[in-house]
């Protein structure tokens, strides 16, 4: 089934919060930005601005009625500045105006005199300050000081990932508007509607049920609007608390890059000790976290890289530690993967440099430590269900690991300026939010007397089409044609207390809710056939093709005559749904437990041609085996697949955010910061999804799949660098990702290249 999202997107009828139509007298808000990276606010003066032509209000932290406070796990970021700023670009005051154009005019008479603070933008240098967010953790199996002794070969090394500029389509945006008594109702592009009406009730000193949060659909979050959508609808609800008046506030693409957070960069120590024959005995890993100027998710992000420090392989000695540093950039935030890419590259990183100095292929010991049944991961939990080797061994067979690196060798002996490269990425990803008590959903069905249904969930769709997903269960539940299925705007009152749809659990969590609440309602409506078909046995009765079937056999009544007749009886056509995820926890002062439902696997081979005169680099091919499980949709399951292959390759490569010394993002616009097109997109994308592979622990034998195949294109890094070591066998290798076409450049070239 295609998604019913697709004909309005190509059609350009699909509505986000810039398109809505908004109330009559509504204002413009705009942020005022700070200038300085780090600093103590010495004067404020906002008087002249206000002033300004068609200006309404000038607001600052003063005319908050409530708390500056959106930390959502750490208190520890104000919505607009008090005494200091903390990055270049944080919220200092919010101008309201008639337009937009009239806000931003009117900055320039604003008085801001800051006394600059020194600004740090290492982690390495804020965790020799002690600048961390909370104490850093470890994950730990067996016993790793004593496990080098039996090592054959141990390699130590250096790996630095750069951030991810997340570049949804949609940048953030909200639209507020008072209703009576005090009430704001919001339309924001989140990820998390709770999450606004829950902070945004904190800011305005109201309660929560004062505040409802509409999404209709967000263009693109990718983890960005997890937690950072919440601010802008914040000042938005401030702004029309305060003058009661609608707001809009919606962040143009410039000041959506500077202003907001990016995937976290990280710097990482790696010690991994192995046998002769490639068996890796030991890894220990310190993971530098870039944080940026405030917790916001990081603390989170941090656990889910120790969750994935092993990625798909047993090693039966770990240590990971891992520790959040603060540092004056924009607070980095949640970005497909959740710090599990990050972790992965390090590992993979290792695995390298241990295959060159053993003069070993990275796939022999790749494979050879590959996940079994039953292994332990560092954090107590033994994979169940492991599908590693499967994936491995299937993607080996159907796309000939042999043949594609023979083709490698045979092509790089026969071309100088051209060479090429492959690699082999295998993922293991877990799904759960790593915080138990977020894996929980509700849902609300209704059965219009016509027959037709309305369904609400807390899931968010942005692109990811977890909205047909649901309706798709729905329909398969209620045993009714697709088409009488519509699926609601998410919003608070009617999904209350909903966690954000992330970690790759939306179509889990809310579609088994959804499934839970029809499964209501259907079974009130096949005991009334029961009744009108004079039939003892309500068991007996099915729906299929929207008419009652009863032992096997189509009867004369309709869904329509049966839901008609249950409303005339005062039959209740509504449901409730609920749904937790069963045997999850996790401890956190023993760092043990079983926090993950489920794991998707997965095998990528990537393939490239490096062009050595330019430096340039095209990647031929990705060629995917991945677990869906029993796919929901085949068609949007391959596109996450294909997106997040991309995206992931993306980030690898050409995805460069550049900062001055100062703190300021050099890489601030389109024109300096690359995403992938379709010309730099893999000429082939080729992902098969394994066959019979159900999983009972999640709805309808499905998996998630919003996240993992973000981490294929780790693989991409690999490929390109063995392109290079096949010009310049001499050349030192470096993992500092992303890897520009410059870096590869200064390695084919430089009498002593470096790292940059
Ligand atoms: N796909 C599209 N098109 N747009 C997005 O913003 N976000 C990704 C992924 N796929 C995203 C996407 C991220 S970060 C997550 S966590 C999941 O979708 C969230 O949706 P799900 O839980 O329904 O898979
Ligand atoms: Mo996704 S990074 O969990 O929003």
């Amino acid at each position: 089934m295609k998604n019913f999202d697709v004909p309005l997107h190509t059609k350009g009828r699909s509505v986000f919060v810039d398109d809505m139509p908004v109330p009559e007298g509504t204002l413009y808000a705009a942020v005022f930005p700070s200038p300085a990276a780090h600093g103590r606010i010495k004067k404020l003066d906002v008087g002249k601005a206000g002033t300004g032509e068609g200006v309404a209000a000038v607001l600052t932290c003063k005319d908050i009625p409530g708390q500056n406070q959106v930390g959502a796990i750490i208190q520890d970021e104000c919505l607009l500045a008090e005494e200091t700023v903390h990055f270049m670009g944080e919220p200092v005051a919010l101008v309201i105006a008639e337009t937009k154009a009239a806000a931003k005019k009117a900055f320039k008479d604003i008085v801001l005199e800051i006394d600059p603070l020194p600004a740090v933008t290492d982690p390495r240098e804020s965790y020799a300050n002690g600048t961390l967010i909370i104490p850093p953790r470890t994950f730990a199996l067996g016993d790793v000081d004593k496990a080098w002794e039996e090592c054959d070969m141990i390699v130590e090394g250096r790996v630095d990932s750069g951030g991810q500029e997340h570049y949804y389509m949609e940048p953030q945006g909200a639209v507020a508007v008072p209703v009576e008594d005090g009430g704001i109702k919001i339309y924001s592009s989140t990820q998390s509607p709770t999450g606004v009406q829950r902070i945004a009730a904190r800011v305005l000193g109201q309660p929560m049920h004062k505040i409802e949060v509409d999404t209709r659909r967000i263009g693109g979050g990718f983890g960005g609007k997890e937690d950072q959508a919440t601010p802008w609808a914040c000042m938005a609800a401030l702004a029309a608390y305060k003058l009661k008046k609608p707001v809009k506030l919606v962040l143009d693409r410039g000041e959506d890059i500077k202003m907001t957070g990016k995937r976290h960069p990280y710097s990482s120590d790696f010690k991994l000790g192995l046998k002769e024959d490639g068996t890796i005995l030991a890894y220990d890993v310190m993971f530098y976290q870039n944080s940026g100027a405030s917790a916001d998710l990081s603390t989170a992000i941090l656990e889910r890289t120790l969750f994935h420090g092993t990625n798909s392989y047993f090693i039966p000695n770990v240590r990971a530690t891992a520790a959040c540093c603060y540092t004056n950039l924009a607070p980095f935030t949640a970005f497909r993967g959740f710090g599990g890419p990050q972790a992965m590259f390090v590992l993979e990183s290792a695995i390298r440099t241990a295959a060159e100095t053993m003069k070993l292929s990275p796939r022999v010991i790749q494979q050879k430590n590959l996940l079994n049944e039953d292994d332990t991961f560092p954090y107590g939990m033994k994979v169940e269900n492991c599908r590693a080797r499967r994936c491995w061994e299937e993607a080996e067979e159907r796309y000939g690991f042999e043949a594609i690196f023979q083709n490698v060798e045979s092509f790089n002996a026969a071309n100088r300026m051209k060479k090429k490269g492959a690699a082999v990425m295998p993922v293991c990803f877990g799904i759960s939010f790593t915080n138990t008590m977020m894996n929980q959903a509700g849902a609300l069905v209704h059965v219009y007397t016509d027959g037709s249904v309305g369904v609400s969930t807390g899931a968010v769709e942005m692109g990811q089409g977890v909205n047909m997903k649901i309706l798709g269960i729905a329909a398969c539940t209620l045993s009714i044609s697709p088409g009488r299925v519509k699926i609601e705007t998410t919003n608070t009152t009617r999904a209350a207390n909903t966690s954000p749809t992330a970690a790759s659990t939306g179509a889990d969590m809310n579609g088994r809710a959804v499934q839970v609440a029809c499964q209501g309602i259907i079974g009130r409506l096949k005991r009334l056939a029961a009744e009108l078909l004079h039939h003892e046995n309500a068991d007996d009765i099915e729906i299929k093709e929207d008419m009652v079937h009863l032992t096997g056999w189509k009867t004369a009544l309709s869904w329509e005559a049966l839901v008609t007749e249950a409303f005339n009886r005062r039959i209740d056509l509504s449901s409730h749904g609920y749904y937790a995820t069963p045997d999850i926890y996790f401890d956190r002062t023993e760092e043990k437990g079983k926090p993950f439902a489920y794991h998707v696997f997965g095998t990528a081979v990537t393939e490239v041609t490096l062009d050595c005169l330019r430096g340039t680099y095209e990647i031929d091919a990705v060629h995917v085996v991945h677990d869906a499980g029993k796919s929901l949709n085949f068609l949007i399951d391959r596109g996450q697949a294909e997106g997040g292959v991309v995206q992931g390759i993306g980030w690898m490569t050409m995805e460069e955010l550049i900062y001055s010394k100062d703190g300021r993002l050099l890489t601030d616009s389109s024109s300096t910061y690359k995403v992938p097109d379709i010309k730099f997109t893999p000429r082939v994308v080729d992902v098969h999804f394994l066959e019979d592979a159900g999983n009972p622990k999640a709805v309808m034998n499905s998996k998630a799949i919003g996240e993992p195949p973000l981490m294929y294109g780790i693989g991409a890094y690999f490929a390109i660098l063995e392109a290079m070591k096949a010009f310049r066998p001499d050349g030192d290798i470096f993992f500092h990702s992303p890897l520009t076409p410059e870096k590869v450049l200064n390695f084919l070239y430089l009498k002593k290249p470096s790292i940059p």
